[in-house]
């Protein structure tokens, strides 16, 4: 499924998605050049507009639009302005570009406090222009973080007269965090998260280091969209609205098979049988094919 990541920070709702499997980022919008450079390092090919004010949104230019709008003004630390703020009111940002690209799904982020500051107002915006919205506190501790990080994430897609109900597509349910928990022990985590900021002489060095804190600061934990997108994909084969198709590639060879699913036993079978033939550079791909 094709994702429009809005607010993209440095692009950690992106990460999430894509490791889920059967998503591909086809745009990204920020406005921070730290942020930009770090979305250029990683996703060289995809185009990253810089104001969503400025952002011209097609209709169907997407199946996904995610984004963790600013929270600045929502947040316990914040003035308290709520989404009247210059900041936080990017909100109708996000909003116009759903109502116009009309995705399939449209995933929202903020911090907890906006269920207080505004949940209402996003809602019922949303159920205006036909979306219908389940939403769950997570935590980023829920899937092995060392720290807290409270924050609301909204699931949302077209309603019963504009396309389909889906319900139950958050995947927050004890089953499925023990499993996300268990992949992202303490241990794992610690082992997977990014260097210490450099350190080194000069404010040039300093600023880097503060940017750097900055925008890990502002990004989703990309474990959380993870798990939403695997829920989604489910969602998505149950509707009958996708083909996948698993293509398994070695130096001089490639195997297809359609109609695959992720943990599909052929393709295990595949793998087995290449690494008993002591093959190489074996990788493997999952490719849908999305039908409506
Ligand atoms: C809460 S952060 C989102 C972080 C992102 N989800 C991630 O995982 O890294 C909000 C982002 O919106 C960006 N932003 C603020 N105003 C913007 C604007 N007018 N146009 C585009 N991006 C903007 C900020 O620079 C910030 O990176």
């Amino acid at each position: 499924m094709r994702v429009l990541d809005l607010f993209s920070g440095i692009g950690n709702f992106s990460l999430g998605l894509e490791r889920a499997g059967g998503f591909r980022t086809v745009g990204f919008c920020e406005i921070e050049p730290f942020a930009r450079r770090v979305l250029e390092k990683h996703w060289p090919d995809v185009p990253c507009s810089h104001d969503v004010l400025q952002r011209e949104f097609t209709p169907g230019e997407a199946d996904v639009v995610c984004g963790g709008f600013p929270c600045q003004d929502v947040s316990q630390a914040g003035g308290g302005a709520g989404l009247a703020g210059s900041r936080s009111g990017l909100w109708w940002e996000l909003l116009r570009a759903i109502r116009v690209v009309r995705p399939l799904y449209a995933l929202v982020e903020n911090v907890a406090a906006l269920l207080d500051r505004g949940m209402g107002t996003v809602v019922g915006d949303l159920a205006e222009i036909g979306y219908d919205a389940q939403w769950h506190c997570i935590p980023a501790s829920s899937v092995g973080a060392e720290h807290h990080r409270d924050r609301v994430w909204i699931v949302s897609h077209p309603d019963e007269e504009h396309g389909e109900t889906r319900v139950g597509i958050l995947p927050y349910d004890e089953g499925t965090l023990q499993q996300a928990h268990h992949r992202n022990r303490a241990s794992v985590w610690l082992a997977s998260t990014l260097p210490p900021p450099r350190v080194a002489d000069g404010s040039t060095a300093w600023l880097d280091r503060r940017e750097r804190t900055e925008v890990l600061g502002n990004s989703v934990v990309p474990q959380i969209p993870e798990i939403i997108g695997r829920a989604i994909m489910q969602q998505v084969y149950i509707h009958g609205e996708a083909d996948m198709k698993a293509i398994i590639r070695w130096p001089g060879g490639e195997k297809v098979i359609e109609g695959a699913e992720l943990g599909d036993p052929r393709v295990k079978e595949e793998l087995d049988r290449l690494a008993e033939l002591r093959v190489q550079d074996v990788t493997l791909e999952f490719q849908s094919e999305f039908l409506v």
